[in-house]
């Protein structure tokens, strides 16, 4: 009995220690609690060995044996695995579908926009071509532009703009520019420059450079961020080209004047 406490202890003691070192290595709780469990496991087989013989058997009487014991060790197994954590797939599949959806829609998008600059080049033509017939005498294609014909122009470019605008307020949340900037009194928890008026004074594609190559502007008053390189240069793998003209088209929206945002330095 004495050694069984003992080979207890002595299991507790090195199971501790493994469930200190995982933890102090920031492994999964999981595993710390696998560690654990094979300690323990140790510690029982250990205490077997000191268990008495068992006398010699055979015939019958060692088969039956041999296939209690499978059935308790199966027993064991499938009980012991199904107590661990379970995952449901369904779930997974949501999780995954949350991260791919941004993306589809991204594709999407790109395809309307491509369908978008075809239909503008189809437009552009027919309207070089009525210009063409109309220099020729007649006059049926400005009657056709009238009446709403394929000269008028596209109704739907409108729309397109505002769904683009839309994707580069996504890329804000998206990609969480928020964190650090405060945009329309929201967000900027580690304090970066507030953008509300960011537009007064960088072009579209001045905010592009920005956000693909930090260190290409400073913030006025931010010199000691802007030598720590605390805003990220991560943006240019992490997005798209696509995704970067739409948040920076949506920031070159921004030109709220009440708002103190610093006056960016020309760095590169
Ligand atoms: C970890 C914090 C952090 C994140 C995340 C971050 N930034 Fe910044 N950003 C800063 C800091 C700090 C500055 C000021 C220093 C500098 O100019 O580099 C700055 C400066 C800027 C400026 C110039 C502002 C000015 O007035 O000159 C723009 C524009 C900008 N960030 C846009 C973005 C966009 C867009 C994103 C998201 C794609 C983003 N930032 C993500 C920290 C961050």
């Amino acid at each position: 009995m004495g050694n069984v406490i003992k080979k207890l202890v002595i299991g507790l003691v090195v199971g501790g220690a493994l469930v200190g070192f995982t933890r102090a290595f920031e492994f999964p709780v999981i595993f710390q609690m696998m560690f654990f469990a094979y300690a323990m496991l140790g510690a029982v087989v250990f205490m077997i060995l000191d268990a008495p013989a068992v006398k010699p058997m055979s015939g019958i009487k060692s088969v039956a044996v041999l296939v209690a014991f499978y059935i308790v060790l199966c027993t064991v197994y499938i009980s012991g695995a199904s107590m661990w954590p379970q995952y449901d797939p369904e779930d997974e599949k949501g999780k995954i579908e949350k991260i791919l959806k941004p993306k589809r829609a991204a594709t999407e998008q790109g395809k309307a926009d491509e369908l978008i600059a075809r239909a503008k080049a189809l437009d552009e033509q027919v309207k070089v071509l009525s210009a063409r017939l109309k220099d020729l005498g007649g006059d049926q294609a400005t009657k056709d532009q009238a009446a709403g014909g394929p000269g008028a122009p596209p109704a739907t470019t409108a729309a397109a703009a505002g769904d683009f605008m839309k994707l580069g307020e996504e890329q804000w949340q998206l990609q969480e520019c928020y964190n650090c900037h405060k945009l329309k009194g929201e967000g900027g928890k580690k304090r970066g420059p507030e953008l509300d008026n960011i537009a007064s004074y960088l072009s579209v594609d001045e905010i592009k450079q920005k956000i693909l190559d930090p260190k290409s502007f400073m913030a006025e008053g931010f010199e000691k961020e802007y030598e720590k390189g605390k805003m990220p240069d991560k943006y240019k793998d992490l997005m798209e080209e696509k995704d970067v003209v739409a948040l920076a088209s949506w920031l070159g929206t921004f030109k709220n004047t009440s708002v103190a945002t610093p006056k960016p330095i020309k760095k590169k």
